[in-house]
């Protein structure tokens, strides 16, 4: 069975939305039997598309299931760059770990790695990221910039801009940004994102954005030491959120954001950062490994330190903290 024709016949039926198309027509559009084509219709119901045969009429698509599957994420999918090319595994210890040896063989730039669930997802400071099975996105994208190592911070921020706007394109939900890498809603985090460069003498080699998003969690699917700091977009918004759709939107947003910060830098990107951060101007005490700090967060650098201004008037640089407000 040649996967790319059902790729192609799942990508025409779901275009063609609640139009009939008959065996006859796709034999002839595709080249190839009818017989064929109805192997290839019943490939796509085992993979939990629901497509009605009609008489006379022939096949329309009535549902399509919600994995991560490329064949799901591609059909509809808008982008040049970012995901013409996905890696996706059913089960896996953790999209990064796939994701650096895939970009240390030459993976190129865009390339994006999915699966349904993580066995020992990571977060940042080597903390542990709960990765419910079928109930989130769990994705590593490898991007090639032509940008110096210090520049790799600005890519985390830039990631929360793609995340927040997917977010809001696809549920009717108002994101906030918590430095550096938090997505929250009503102060919970929804999404985290973990940056990591494979870098040599001549520069950055590969970053791996590594993204959690909960999507469809109950509380109960969260780990209970995480249950009352984590949500999920359906228990924020009542509903059940298409995941494919999210991916889909993610990917277009990161797209154009990472192209915008090429050709324009990151000036546009930071006012568009600011304006969803929930961090600046407020009151924040940031945890560093050796000391703690409490002051007013004023702004990030273009850098995307954080700036904070502790109550004797200094302005103190954050790299990398964890902020309590
Ligand atoms: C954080 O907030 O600490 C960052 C969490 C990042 C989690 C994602 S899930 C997909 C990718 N694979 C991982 O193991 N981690 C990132």
């Amino acid at each position: 069975m040649n996967i790319a024709v059902t790729h192609k016949l799942a990508k025409r039926l779901i275009e063609s939305q609640s139009q009939a198309i008959s065996g006859q027509q796709l034999a002839d559009e595709f080249g190839i039997s009818r017989t064929a084509i109805w192997k290839h219709i019943k490939e796509l119901e085992e993979k939990g598309y629901t497509i009605e045969s009609i008489k006379k009429k022939g096949y329309r698509i009535v549902a399509i299931p919600d994995t991560l599957e490329p064949l799901g994420i591609q059909t509809g999918l808008t982008t040049k760059r970012i995901g013409q090319k996905i890696e996706y595994v059913e089960s896996c210890p953790s999209t990064q770990i796939i994701a650096h040896q895939l970009a240390q063989e030459g993976a190129p730039d865009g390339t994006v790695v999915l699966t349904e669930t993580q066995t020992a997802g990571r977060g940042r400071l080597a903390r542990k990221w709960d990765s419910a099975a079928q109930k989130g996105v769990w994705m590593s994208i490898i991007l090639r910039p032509d940008v110096v190592p210090q520049k790799a911070p600005q890519f985390t921020l830039v990631t929360a801009v793609a995340v927040v706007r997917a977010i809001e394109e696809v549920t009717r939900l108002q994101p906030k940004i918590k430095w550096p890498n938090d997505i929250l809603l009503n102060g919970k985090k929804c999404t985290g994102i973990l940056t990591e460069l494979q870098s040599d003498a001549d520069g950055i080699q590969a970053l791996i954005i590594g993204i959690g998003l909960n999507v469809n969690q109950e509380k109960k699917d969260f780990d209970p030491e995480v249950q009352e700091i984590a949500t999920s977009l359906k228990l924020e918004s009542g509903e059940t959120v298409s995941r494919q759709k999210l991916v889909q939107s993610l990917l277009y947003y990161m797209e154009i954001y990472t192209q915008l910060y090429i050709e324009e830098g990151f000036g546009m990107l930071k006012i568009l950062w600011e304006s969803y951060s929930t961090t600046i101007g407020q009151p924040v005490r940031a945890r560093m490994t050796n000391q703690t700090l409490e002051g007013i967060a004023e702004g990030i650098t273009d850098d995307g330190v954080l700036q904070l201004r502790t109550a004797d008037g200094k302005l103190h640089g954050i790299y990398s903290a964890d902020i309590e407000m």
